[in-house]
């Protein structure tokens, strides 16, 4: 977190002008393509920030670890389903890169597969103690699950991954207030 350690000391509430800076949390869900889960959860998070009044705090993006849609918009199956719920989907496709472990300071995976993929490529401890599971943040989750590759499924799989990424999202917002002090 950006000038975190600066101001650790400070009273809660007295932090002064510095304040607004020194509390920016960087986020980064990573899924497969980056067309179908990770631009949910972060339309998702981004949502909740908003009704929070949060979106300075944190700062929130997505990759994929695959590099099949680089540079496509959002899946439309997915951005029409988090469309009737009003959540717009929005940003273009990339992949994740060694350096996002500099810039973020979670890098929060979709499945496991992810959660590997992002083990492979972190290119120290400190990087790899930034790779969280989504779901873990969901108390009412199994244990290290999935959230489900919609890609190639049928049926309501999109709206299956939004109901994930809510609940999930409002567990990672509750722990991103906690460890730092929003
Ligand atoms: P995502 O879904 O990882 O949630 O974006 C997928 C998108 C594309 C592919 C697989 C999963 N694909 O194989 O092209």
């Amino acid at each position: 977190m950006v000038l975190r350690a600066l101001t650790s000391f400070w009273p809660k509430g007295q932090e002064g002008p510095i304040d607004a800076v020194a509390m920016l949390v960087r986020v980064c869900f990573v899924c497969l393509g980056n067309i179908c889960r990770s631009p949910t959860a972060e339309a998702t998070m981004r949502r909740l920030l908003e009704l929070e009044q949060l979106t300075a705090q944190v700062d929130i993006d997505s990759a994929g670890t695959g590099g099949w849609h680089v540079g496509e918009p959002p899946d439309p199956r997915a951005t029409a389903s988090a469309k009737r719920r009003g959540i717009e989907l929005a940003g273009r496709a990339r992949t994740v890169e060694t350096k996002d472990f500099g810039r973020f300071d979670y890098l929060i995976a979709m499945d496991r597969a992810n959660q590997r993929d992002l083990l492979r490529i972190a290119p120290d401890d400190v990087a790899k103690a930034k790779i969280v599971l989504f779901r873990n943040y969901d108390p009412d989750s199994p244990r290290d699950a999935d959230v489900p590759d919609p890609y190639y499924g049928e049926g309501d799989g999109f709206e299956t991954v939004l109901d994930i990424c809510e609940a999930a999202s409002h567990g990672l917002l509750r722990h991103i207030r906690e460890s730092h002090r929003l």
